[in-house]
């Protein structure tokens, strides 16, 4: 299959068939014969594509004497990938982007399609430098959405708390590219051992200044390494390693992490008690269980119990039981959009997931000793999920805030929100 076919495919597959970019992404140059010049193409009109979709769109609809809705899928999706490789990046000729579209738009979309899809193309290259003008008489809240490619669902919600100022510099920051980085599994790896045993792999590494953190780049995926493999790293945002720091775990803790798959923070808990004390580790599905159990085999950890679990649901087992509970809820993801970007142009309100979030805030109350700490976390900038949330739970339960914050997605990590909580006497 070649570059742009798999390109289609796969956005086609994202925004029509619901899937996972990056899971399917993968998936599909895994099952790909393409070389690593080709791979990182694919890779980047997928990602830069899905990332830029509704400026994209919108660019089609300007120059199209059709209506857009009226489109089929696959034309949009052909349009789209060939939009963006024209506008977004520069070594590949205008007449190699247009010939390839036309052949994708035989074979998908039928033979009538073709000189549509040419048309808008060739309209669209003579529009290159001087693309500020789709962007001409958009309402403020308009210009972030399309801009910055995030769904006016997103834009509503955050415009009124942040206004246009800070929401933009945040829409950006959400939308660059940050750098990759890993956990050093101090269970297993020595910092310096693991940076030169990766070096020898051929990878690039740069230190952080978060002790446990490194940044890696290079030629290949780092799950692929024997040293991952092994478990002396696993991949892990340097965001969300801070999130965890705030639990602060000593060694004779016992801790519950109420949604846990696949795993990141358990298994960073389980290495700073180094591998002492107890985390009970919870996930509702059993395929995800296996996969955090996989993680936790393979980081060698020794102090974590799993259990597939509705955590929204009573557990008298746990009653009292717990010195510190990670609650790490399922949520809208927009602050780690940057690795899934169609979660920014698919986002609804979602009353369900809010009263899961509440139900789980709400069981947890029952499990921690009295003064245990309870560590609320999302991946997700949106008010209702996070400040809003919090407000409600301090209200209702005897708690106390000890500290809340937002990580702010920047070059180095994606965003999250958490607030430390203390159990007062009731
Ligand atoms: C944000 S992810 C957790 C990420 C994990 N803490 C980590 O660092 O790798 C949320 C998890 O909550 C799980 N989940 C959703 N609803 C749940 C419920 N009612 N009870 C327990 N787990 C649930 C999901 O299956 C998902 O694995």
């Amino acid at each position: 299959m070649s570059v742009r076919e798999l390109s289609f495919q796969t956005v086609y597959d994202v925004m029509y068939k619901d899937k996972y970019s990056n899971a399917l992404l993968e998936a599909n140059l895994n099952k790909s014969n393409l070389n690593e010049r080709d791979r990182n193409l694919a890779n980047n009109i997928v990602m830069g594509t899905l990332q830029n979709y509704l400026y994209l769109e919108h660019v089609i609809a300007k120059l199209s004497d059709l209506s857009y809705q009226k489109l089929s899928k696959s034309v949009k999706v052909i349009l789209t990938i060939s939009l963006y490789q024209l506008f977004f990046l520069d070594k590949i000729p205008e007449f190699a982007i247009c010939d390839e579209a036309v052949n994708l738009a035989a074979r998908y979309a039928g033979n009538r399609s073709k000189s549509f899809v040419n048309a808008i193309l060739r309209k669209a290259a003579l529009m290159k430098e001087n693309q500020s003008m789709f962007l001409d008489q958009l309402s403020k809240k308009e210009y972030l959405s399309i801009k910055y490619s995030f769904n006016m669902n997103i834009i509503n919600q955050l415009y009124k708390k942040y206004g246009y100022d800070k929401l933009e510099s945040m829409l950006k920051a959400i939308n660059e590219y940050s750098k990759t980085s890993i956990r050093v599994n101090n269970l297993k790896a020595d910092r310096d051992e693991l940076i030169r045993d990766l070096r020898c792999e051929g990878f690039v590494i740069d230190e952080s200044e978060h002790p446990d953190c490194l940044y890696i780049s290079g030629h290949a995926n780092p799950s692929h390494s024997r040293l991952y493999h092994e478990g002396k790293f696993n991949l892990m945002d340097k965001g969300a390693m801070e999130l965890v720091l705030p639990l602060e775990p000593v060694e004779d803790d016992v801790i519950l992490d109420a949604c846990a798959s696949p795993g990141g923070k358990t298994t960073y808990l389980s290495s700073l008690m180094n591998n002492k004390g107890e985390i009970h580790a919870c996930d509702i599905h059993e395929s995800r269980v296996s996969l955090l159990q996989g993680n936790i085999d393979r980081m060698g950890s020794k102090n974590i119990i799993t259990h597939v679990k509705d955590m929204t649901i009573l557990e008298n087992e746990f009653f009292e039981k717990f010195d510190k509970i990670l609650l790490d809820v399922p949520c809208s993801g927009i602050g780690v959009s940057k690795k899934r970007p169609e979660i920014k142009l698919k986002y609804e309100y979602d009353e369900t997931l809010l009263k899961t979030q509440k139900l789980l805030l709400e069981q947890s109350t029952h499990y921690l000793k009295k003064h245990g700490r309870l560590l609320y976390a999302t991946c997700t900038i949106l008010p209702c999920e996070n400040e809003m949330m919090m407000d409600w739970f301090l209200k209702n339960y005897p708690f106390k805030l000890v500290k809340m914050e937002f990580i702010m997605p920047n070059e180095n990590s994606m965003g999250f929100f958490y607030s430390l909580m203390e159990k007062i006497n009731d």
